[in-house]
Protein backbone atom coordinates (compact mmCIF):
# COMPACT_ATOMS: atom_id res chain seq x y z
CA UNK A 1 0.00 0.00 0.00
CA UNK A 2 1.14 3.30 -1.27
CA UNK A 3 0.83 6.66 1.67
CA UNK A 4 0.77 9.88 -0.57
CA UNK A 5 1.50 13.26 1.71
CA UNK A 6 1.05 15.28 -1.75
CA UNK A 7 -0.99 16.26 -4.69
CA UNK A 8 1.85 15.08 -7.34
CA UNK A 9 2.66 11.72 -5.30
CA UNK A 10 -0.86 10.93 -5.83
CA UNK A 11 -1.93 11.67 -9.37
CA UNK A 12 2.13 10.31 -10.51
CA UNK A 13 1.14 7.11 -8.96
CA UNK A 14 -2.20 6.81 -10.21
CA UNK A 15 -1.03 8.06 -13.52
CA UNK A 16 1.37 5.06 -14.11
CA UNK A 17 -0.53 2.26 -12.27
CA UNK A 18 -3.68 3.00 -13.85
CA UNK A 19 -5.06 1.20 -16.84
CA UNK A 20 -8.88 0.81 -16.36
CA UNK A 21 -10.87 1.40 -13.26
CA UNK A 22 -10.12 3.68 -10.07
CA UNK A 23 -12.45 2.99 -7.16
CA UNK A 24 -12.25 6.01 -4.54
CA UNK A 25 -13.49 6.78 -0.66
CA UNK A 26 -13.25 9.41 0.79
CA UNK A 27 -13.16 9.64 4.23
CA UNK A 28 -11.83 11.79 7.52
CA UNK A 29 -10.16 9.21 8.71
CA UNK A 30 -10.86 7.64 12.65
CA UNK A 31 -11.97 4.69 10.31
CA UNK A 32 -14.18 2.07 11.60
CA UNK A 33 -15.96 -0.98 10.03
CA UNK A 34 -18.80 1.57 8.09
CA UNK A 35 -15.40 3.12 6.35
CA UNK A 36 -13.46 -0.21 6.01
CA UNK A 37 -16.97 -2.01 4.36
CA UNK A 38 -17.10 1.38 1.67
CA UNK A 39 -13.03 0.59 0.97
CA UNK A 40 -13.65 -3.17 0.41
CA UNK A 41 -16.36 -2.33 -2.13
CA UNK A 42 -14.17 -0.22 -3.74
CA UNK A 43 -11.02 -3.17 -3.96
CA UNK A 44 -13.31 -5.47 -5.24
CA UNK A 45 -15.14 -3.63 -7.98
CA UNK A 46 -12.25 -1.91 -9.33
CA UNK A 47 -8.41 -2.25 -10.89
CA UNK A 48 -7.57 0.47 -8.17
CA UNK A 49 -8.50 1.81 -5.10
CA UNK A 50 -7.82 5.04 -3.21
CA UNK A 51 -8.63 6.54 0.15
CA UNK A 52 -8.22 9.90 1.26
CA UNK A 53 -7.96 9.94 5.06
CA UNK A 54 -8.32 14.04 5.54
CA UNK A 55 -9.96 16.41 7.89
CA UNK A 56 -11.08 18.79 6.34
CA UNK A 57 -11.33 22.02 7.80
CA UNK A 58 -13.39 24.12 5.62
CA UNK A 59 -16.75 21.89 6.50
CA UNK A 60 -16.53 22.44 10.20
CA UNK A 61 -18.62 25.28 11.07
CA UNK A 62 -17.80 24.56 14.93
CA UNK A 63 -13.81 25.00 16.03
CA UNK A 64 -14.46 22.80 18.92
CA UNK A 65 -15.74 20.18 16.82
CA UNK A 66 -12.40 20.19 14.59
CA UNK A 67 -10.13 20.42 17.62
CA UNK A 68 -11.75 17.46 19.33
CA UNK A 69 -12.02 15.26 16.26
CA UNK A 70 -10.51 12.38 16.62
CA UNK A 71 -7.60 12.03 14.41
CA UNK A 72 -5.96 8.32 14.33
CA UNK A 73 -3.67 8.02 11.25
CA UNK A 74 -1.34 4.78 12.00
CA UNK A 75 -4.35 2.87 12.65
CA UNK A 76 -6.21 3.52 10.24
CA UNK A 77 -3.50 2.70 7.75
CA UNK A 78 -3.07 -0.60 9.47
CA UNK A 79 -7.14 -1.04 8.83
CA UNK A 80 -6.34 -0.05 5.01
CA UNK A 81 -3.84 -1.88 4.45
CA UNK A 82 -5.24 -5.26 5.79
CA UNK A 83 -9.02 -4.24 3.42
CA UNK A 84 -6.20 -4.10 0.87
CA UNK A 85 -6.41 -0.39 -0.52
CA UNK A 86 -3.73 0.69 -2.97
CA UNK A 87 -3.22 3.97 -2.33
CA UNK A 88 -4.06 6.17 1.21
CA UNK A 89 -4.06 9.92 0.11
CA UNK A 90 -3.56 11.97 3.79
CA UNK A 91 -2.74 15.28 2.84
CA UNK A 92 -1.98 18.26 5.39
CA UNK A 93 -4.51 21.29 5.08
CA UNK A 94 -1.72 23.05 3.38
CA UNK A 95 -1.25 20.65 1.09
CA UNK A 96 -5.00 20.77 -0.02
CA UNK A 97 -5.21 24.11 0.27
CA UNK A 98 -2.25 26.05 -0.71
CA UNK A 99 -4.79 28.92 -1.34
CA UNK A 100 -8.10 29.55 1.15
CA UNK A 101 -10.85 28.90 -1.96
CA UNK A 102 -12.83 31.86 -2.36
CA UNK A 103 -15.38 29.47 -4.78
CA UNK A 104 -18.44 29.36 -3.12
CA UNK A 105 -21.08 26.39 -3.55
CA UNK A 106 -24.69 26.57 -3.18
CA UNK A 107 -27.03 23.64 -2.92
CA UNK A 108 -30.32 25.12 -3.12
CA UNK A 109 -32.78 23.97 -0.66
CA UNK A 110 -30.16 21.53 0.39
CA UNK A 111 -28.62 23.99 2.00
CA UNK A 112 -31.95 25.35 4.36
CA UNK A 113 -32.94 22.24 5.79
CA UNK A 114 -31.57 19.68 8.46
CA UNK A 115 -27.66 19.48 8.48
CA UNK A 116 -27.46 22.91 5.80
CA UNK A 117 -29.73 24.52 8.79
CA UNK A 118 -27.87 23.24 11.52
CA UNK A 119 -24.30 23.51 10.13
CA UNK A 120 -24.33 26.38 8.23
CA UNK A 121 -21.31 25.88 5.16
CA UNK A 122 -20.87 22.85 6.12
CA UNK A 123 -21.95 21.91 2.79
CA UNK A 124 -19.97 24.32 0.75
CA UNK A 125 -16.55 22.80 2.42
CA UNK A 126 -17.82 19.17 1.61
CA UNK A 127 -18.26 20.20 -2.08
CA UNK A 128 -15.37 21.99 -2.54
CA UNK A 129 -13.25 19.50 -0.51
CA UNK A 130 -15.13 16.55 -2.82
CA UNK A 131 -14.52 18.36 -5.99
CA UNK A 132 -10.70 19.01 -5.29
CA UNK A 133 -10.26 15.11 -4.34
CA UNK A 134 -12.62 13.61 -7.63
CA UNK A 135 -10.44 16.27 -9.84
CA UNK A 136 -6.91 14.61 -8.24
CA UNK A 137 -7.75 10.78 -8.15
CA UNK A 138 -10.37 10.96 -11.10
CA UNK A 139 -12.42 7.88 -9.70
CA UNK A 140 -14.43 5.54 -11.80
CA UNK A 141 -16.52 4.83 -8.92
CA UNK A 142 -16.88 6.99 -5.79
CA UNK A 143 -18.17 5.06 -2.57
CA UNK A 144 -20.38 6.73 -0.02
CA UNK A 145 -22.42 6.14 3.12
CA UNK A 146 -26.46 6.11 3.40
CA UNK A 147 -25.21 7.68 6.71
CA UNK A 148 -24.85 10.53 5.83
CA UNK A 149 -27.89 10.78 3.36
CA UNK A 150 -27.64 14.67 2.63
CA UNK A 151 -24.21 14.41 2.12
CA UNK A 152 -25.26 11.91 -0.74
CA UNK A 153 -27.56 14.05 -1.98
CA UNK A 154 -25.25 17.04 -2.16
CA UNK A 155 -22.84 14.84 -4.11
CA UNK A 156 -25.55 13.88 -6.50
CA UNK A 157 -25.89 17.39 -7.43
CA UNK A 158 -22.39 18.04 -7.54
CA UNK A 159 -21.46 15.24 -9.88
CA UNK A 160 -24.83 16.34 -12.50
CA UNK A 161 -23.95 20.26 -12.05
CA UNK A 162 -20.59 20.09 -12.98
CA UNK A 163 -20.49 16.62 -14.89
CA UNK A 164 -17.90 14.91 -13.22
CA UNK A 165 -17.36 12.09 -15.01
CA UNK A 166 -17.79 8.90 -12.21
CA UNK A 167 -20.26 6.86 -10.92
CA UNK A 168 -21.28 7.39 -7.21
CA UNK A 169 -22.29 3.88 -5.15
CA UNK A 170 -24.46 4.45 -2.12
CA UNK A 171 -23.59 1.95 0.61
CA UNK A 172 -26.20 0.61 3.44
CA UNK A 173 -25.13 2.09 7.10
CA UNK A 174 -23.04 -0.24 9.07
CA UNK A 175 -24.34 -0.41 12.83
CA UNK A 176 -22.66 -1.86 15.97
CA UNK A 177 -24.63 -4.92 17.27
CA UNK A 178 -26.92 -2.58 19.38
CA UNK A 179 -28.04 -0.27 16.30
CA UNK A 180 -26.01 2.63 16.91
CA UNK A 181 -24.40 3.51 13.56
CA UNK A 182 -20.98 3.50 13.10
CA UNK A 183 -18.97 6.76 13.71
CA UNK A 184 -15.98 8.46 14.14
CA UNK A 185 -17.36 10.90 16.65
CA UNK A 186 -18.57 7.33 18.75
CA UNK A 187 -15.33 7.06 20.61
CA UNK A 188 -15.56 10.24 22.37
CA UNK A 189 -18.74 9.29 24.05
CA UNK A 190 -17.85 8.40 27.95
CA UNK A 191 -19.29 4.57 28.75
CA UNK A 192 -22.41 5.87 29.97
CA UNK A 193 -23.49 7.92 26.80
CA UNK A 194 -22.54 5.25 24.57
CA UNK A 195 -24.96 2.33 26.46
CA UNK A 196 -27.63 5.43 25.83
CA UNK A 197 -26.76 6.03 22.49
CA UNK A 198 -28.71 2.83 20.70
CA UNK A 199 -31.76 4.88 21.92
CA UNK A 200 -30.90 7.23 19.15
CA UNK A 201 -31.94 4.00 16.57
CA UNK A 202 -34.52 3.21 18.55
CA UNK A 203 -36.03 6.16 17.93
CA UNK A 204 -36.00 5.89 14.16
CA UNK A 205 -37.48 2.19 14.50
CA UNK A 206 -39.80 3.74 16.64
CA UNK A 207 -40.64 6.49 14.40
CA UNK A 208 -41.23 3.87 11.32
CA UNK A 209 -43.79 1.64 13.64
CA UNK A 210 -45.50 4.72 14.55
CA UNK A 211 -46.05 5.63 11.20
CA UNK A 212 -46.64 2.30 9.47
CA UNK A 213 -49.66 1.83 12.64
CA UNK A 214 -51.32 4.99 10.95
CA UNK A 215 -50.16 7.71 12.67
CA UNK A 216 -49.43 10.73 10.21
CA UNK A 217 -46.18 12.65 10.51
CA UNK A 218 -47.05 15.43 12.66
CA UNK A 219 -48.43 12.70 15.29
CA UNK A 220 -45.59 10.45 14.56
CA UNK A 221 -43.32 13.48 15.60
CA UNK A 222 -45.52 14.46 18.63
CA UNK A 223 -44.46 11.00 20.27
CA UNK A 224 -40.79 11.25 19.60
CA UNK A 225 -40.74 14.33 21.10
CA UNK A 226 -42.27 12.84 24.43
CA UNK A 227 -39.57 10.08 23.68
CA UNK A 228 -36.47 12.43 24.00
CA UNK A 229 -38.49 14.33 26.82
CA UNK A 230 -38.18 11.51 28.69
CA UNK A 231 -33.96 10.91 27.87
CA UNK A 232 -32.93 14.21 29.74
CA UNK A 233 -29.14 13.07 28.22
CA UNK A 234 -30.07 13.49 24.67
CA UNK A 235 -30.52 16.39 23.17
CA UNK A 236 -32.66 16.08 19.91
CA UNK A 237 -31.66 18.70 17.40
CA UNK A 238 -33.81 17.58 14.93
CA UNK A 239 -35.66 15.21 13.95
CA UNK A 240 -37.47 15.15 9.74
CA UNK A 241 -39.97 12.85 8.43
CA UNK A 242 -38.98 12.74 4.58
CA UNK A 243 -39.54 11.59 0.95
CA UNK A 244 -36.10 9.58 0.54
CA UNK A 245 -36.17 10.84 -2.96
CA UNK A 246 -36.38 15.00 -2.62
CA UNK A 247 -35.76 14.64 1.37
CA UNK A 248 -38.76 17.60 1.68
CA UNK A 249 -40.82 17.16 4.58
CA UNK A 250 -44.30 14.85 4.50
CA UNK A 251 -47.37 15.95 5.51
CA UNK A 252 -49.05 13.09 4.74
CA UNK A 253 -46.93 9.25 5.03
CA UNK A 254 -47.91 6.97 1.82
CA UNK A 255 -46.37 3.53 2.26
CA UNK A 256 -45.97 3.21 -1.18
CA UNK A 257 -43.25 6.14 -1.34
CA UNK A 258 -40.02 5.58 0.44
CA UNK A 259 -39.50 7.90 3.19
CA UNK A 260 -37.03 8.59 4.94
CA UNK A 261 -36.48 9.60 8.94
CA UNK A 262 -33.83 11.36 9.33
CA UNK A 263 -32.26 13.13 12.88
CA UNK A 264 -29.69 14.97 14.56
CA UNK A 265 -28.64 14.37 18.86
CA UNK A 266 -26.40 15.60 21.00
CA UNK A 267 -25.32 13.30 23.23
CA UNK A 268 -22.58 13.85 25.84
CA UNK A 269 -21.59 17.18 23.85
CA UNK A 270 -20.90 14.98 21.09
CA UNK A 271 -23.18 15.65 17.54
CA UNK A 272 -24.67 12.36 15.66
CA UNK A 273 -26.47 12.03 13.17
CA UNK A 274 -28.14 9.21 11.90
CA UNK A 275 -31.36 8.04 9.66
CA UNK A 276 -33.68 5.41 8.49
CA UNK A 277 -35.26 4.59 4.85
CA UNK A 278 -38.23 2.37 4.27
P1 LIG B 1 -16.43 10.60 7.05
O1 LIG B 1 -17.39 11.04 8.09
O2 LIG B 1 -15.09 10.08 7.46
O3 LIG B 1 -17.15 9.52 6.19
C1 LIG B 1 -16.54 8.97 5.05
C2 LIG B 1 -17.58 8.12 4.33
O4 LIG B 1 -17.94 7.02 5.17
C3 LIG B 1 -18.88 8.89 4.04
O5 LIG B 1 -19.35 8.58 2.74
C4 LIG B 1 -19.81 8.38 5.11
O6 LIG B 1 -21.19 8.46 4.75
C5 LIG B 1 -19.35 6.94 5.24
N1 LIG B 1 -19.77 6.37 6.54
C6 LIG B 1 -19.56 6.88 7.77
N2 LIG B 1 -20.13 6.10 8.72
C7 LIG B 1 -20.72 5.07 8.05
C8 LIG B 1 -21.49 3.93 8.47
N3 LIG B 1 -21.76 3.68 9.74
N4 LIG B 1 -21.92 3.08 7.52
C9 LIG B 1 -21.66 3.31 6.19
N5 LIG B 1 -20.94 4.38 5.74
C10 LIG B 1 -20.48 5.24 6.66
O7 LIG B 1 -18.23 12.06 5.17
C11 LIG B 1 -17.10 12.50 5.33
O8 LIG B 1 -16.13 11.82 6.04
C12 LIG B 1 -16.63 13.83 4.73
O9 LIG B 1 -17.70 14.70 4.67
C13 LIG B 1 -15.98 13.67 3.33
C14 LIG B 1 -16.98 13.13 2.30
C15 LIG B 1 -14.75 12.76 3.41
C16 LIG B 1 -15.51 15.05 2.84
O10 LIG B 1 -14.58 15.61 3.72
Amino acid sequence: MIIARTILETKNYLKSHCTKTIGFVPTMGALHNGHIELIKRAVNENEISVCSVFVNPTQFNNPDDLKKYPRTLEADLLLLEAAGCDLVFAPSAEEMYSQNPILKLDFGDLEHIMEGEFRPGHFNGVGIVVSKLFHIVKPTKAYFGQKDIQQVAVINRLINDLSFDLEMVVCETIRENDGLAMSSRNRRLSDDARKLAPKIYESLLLGKKLLQEGNSPDNTFSKIKEYYDNIEEIELEYYKITSAESLAELSNFDPKNKTALILAAYLDGVRLIDNLIF
